[in-house]
């Protein structure tokens, strides 16, 4: 029996683990608060689905008024596009020759917008879509900082807008900066103006544009972080959160996200107890990520997390603890959704303690 036969309607507890848990009441609520913030503003959501993984997912936030999705790799679009969803942005560059048929392909398909940030790909690019018949949507990436992909702005975005706009087989569709230096500042103030002077620089770039003639309709940015300084910014067409429908362990804590509840943990069982002052638990660095540090264990006060291994979690408590039983379980919160939502194949989805729903997360290591 496959650990997705667990039964549906049965309580947490019972599930066997490493396990994602998704809390869904707090889930719907960072969703629905997510998209009420966009109601009345002239940006729109698109959400990033690098997060969650999952056309479930997705067609919630698509169900409650996002625009389209983003994706950061190809295979996460194929994913998304064979599940159904038509409107992909993939915000990033998508480079070499198997890709770019691949993309091309799925442009047959979907509606789709990619990153670009350099002439040769451009080229390639404008060669495989008219090649095969579809007309590419283009965003030039303008590099507002975070020093990753992009092309300065100013004259060196304009010269490539302009290649795109000449381009058999483009259709230049606007302009793409990611602020992602600044989503994690922790004081909302200093967030907020380097947020605005960041995205000042893509807005200018994108008048010199306009001033040249050549309309920019799609000005895309944001993150969890930032999503309500980008989102209410003049200018700004789409935000492309993805984090703020789980939250974890990095982003919770951060000023002005208060209203966003953690909705992720890793179900985990105790395999050991060496000592009342430690207990060992099945998941280590092959089920939950710690590039932004150690995930935290959940309700259970003076109960720390202090190492990763491989396949084991070593925990250890203030005091002495005569409680906790091997075969009990732990939750933890990981400090980074998007990575150690990556280790996974489903998502178990739980309402008051019961399991409601086993989603696939068909996305997961589609990082082709
Ligand atoms: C291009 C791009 N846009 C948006 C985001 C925002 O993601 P999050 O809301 O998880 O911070 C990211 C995060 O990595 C990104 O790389």
């Amino acid at each position: 029996m496959g650990r997705e036969m667990v039964n549906v309607g049965c309580v947490k507890e019972e599930i066997d683990t490493p396990a994602l848990l998704v809390d869904l009441p707090a889930m719907e609520a960072n969703l629905t608060r997510m998209a009420s913030f966009f109601q009345d503003k002239k940006a729109k959501l698109r959400p990033h689905a690098k997060t969650h993984k999952c056309s479930i997912i997705a067609q919630k936030q698509l169900d409650l008024g996002a625009i389209g999705i983003t994706c950061a790799k190809l295979g996460e679009a194929e994913v998304l596009v064979e599940a159904g969803i038509s409107d992909i942005l993939i915000a990033n560059q998508i480079v070499g020759s198997p890709k770019i048929a691949r993309l091309t392909d799925l442009a047959q398909e979907a509606n789709l917008m990619v990153a670009v940030d350099n002439p040769e790909n451009v080229r390639a690019l404008s060669q495989a879509a008219s090649g095969n018949g579809v007309v590419l949507r283009v965003l030039v990436e303008v590099d507002i900082g975070m020093g990753r992909c992009g092309v300065s702005p100013g004259q060196a975005t304009r010269n490539l807008a302009e290649q795109a706009s000449r381009s058999p087989g483009l259709s230049f569709a606007g302009l793409m900066g990611y602020e992602g230096h600044l989503v994690f500042v922790p004081s909302l103030e200093e967030r907020t103006r380097r947020c605005q002077e960041a995205m000042a620089l893509l807005l200018e770039t994108r008048d010199l544009i306009e001033r040249s003639g050549l309309p920019v309709s799609v000005v895309s940015g944001g993150g969890t972080g930032t999503y309500a300084i980008t989102g209410a910014l003049s200018g700004i067409t789409e935000v492309q959160a993805g984090s703020y429908l789980f939250m974890d362990g990095r982003y919770r804590g951060i000023e002005g996200l208060d209203d966003f509840d953690i909705a992720l943990t890793l179900l985990t069982t105790v395999i050991s107890r060496p000592n009342e002052k430690r207990a060992i638990i099945d998941a280590g660095m092959k089920a939950v990520t710690h590039e932004f540090g150690l995930p935290t264990v959940k309700g259970r006060a003076g109960a720390k997390l202090i190492a990763l291994a491989e396949e084991h979690g070593i925990i250890q408590f203030e005091e002495p603890d005569n409680q906790l039983k091997v075969g009990d379980k732990i939750e933890l919160i990981p400090s980074h959704g998007c990575t150690t939502i990556n280790l996974h194949d489903f998502y178990y989805a739980t309402r008051h303690s019961l399991l409601e729903a086993i989603w696939p997360i068909a996305g997961r290591g589609a990082f082709h």
